[in-house]
């Protein structure tokens, strides 16, 4: 692991990773087993969510370099590796005909790590922010797609948790689905199809 992140990394940012339990987790158990889940797929794009210069290194963790890999942050100005497929730089809390217009239905996975789950964001979103994030991830994200997922435990999780429940469900994905590594917890989800989510919304109709 150390030598994949050393390629892409500053010395700074591998001992981030090395620091974290979190970290370890990505790099030794989520990337490489996506990597090796889509080996024999013919569609095999994914969208990693929230960038900045310590994720240089994530494609190269799939260690399956036939992966279309695309990265997005609001932030402009990531610094990332010519061969990623594309950086997007948007923000999911806003409404964008973007998202759909150019990638919808596009992904087969989307990576959401320290950004939804991330109470230094989900803190300041306002309820109509949370609907805009999940309508973009719903819309770029294939109906037979799946939606990784890290919660960090601290604040209103539940409610983050709760919400996103309302328009997935978890589903399971070898060993990497609802583990709890310190104060974080992780899923894979996948849309909840229409009828379910119209039975929700009638119950509280
Ligand atoms: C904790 S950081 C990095 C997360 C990264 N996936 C990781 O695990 O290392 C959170 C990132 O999410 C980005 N971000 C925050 N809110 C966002 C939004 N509404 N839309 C897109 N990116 C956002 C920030 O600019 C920042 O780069």
């Amino acid at each position: 692991m150390i030598n994949i992140l050393s390629k892409k990394l500053s010395d700074g940012d591998v001992s981030f990773w090395k620091a974290h339990a979190d970290r370890d987790f990505m790099a030794t158990r989520l990337f490489p087993t996506i990597g090796k889940h889509f080996q024999h797929s013919s569609s095999k794009r994914l969208l990693d969510i929230g960038i900045q210069s310590y994720n240089r290194a994530d494609k190269d963790l799939l260690q399956n370099s036939a992966i279309e890999f695309y990265g997005l942050d609001k932030s402009q100005n990531c610094d990332i590796p010519d061969d990623w497929a594309n950086m997007i730089y948007a923000d999911l809390s806003q409404v964008n005909s973007f998202f759909k217009r150019d990638f919808g239905e596009y992904f087969d996975v989307i990576v959401d790590y320290g950004v939804l789950g991330w109470p230094e964001v989900s803190e300041n979103f306002s309820i109509t922010d949370f609907k805009n994030y999940i309508n973009n991830i719903l819309s770029m994200l294939k109906d037979t797609g799946l939606y990784f997922f890290k919660n960090d435990l601290k604040g209103q999780y539940q409610q983050v948790k709760d919400f996103i429940c309302e328009y997935f469900e978890p589903t399971l994905f070898y060993d990497i689905s609802h583990v709890t590594i310190g104060v974080y917890e992780t899923f894979v989800f996948k849309k909840k199809t229409t009828k379910m989510v119209k039975k929700q919304i009638d119950r509280f109709l």
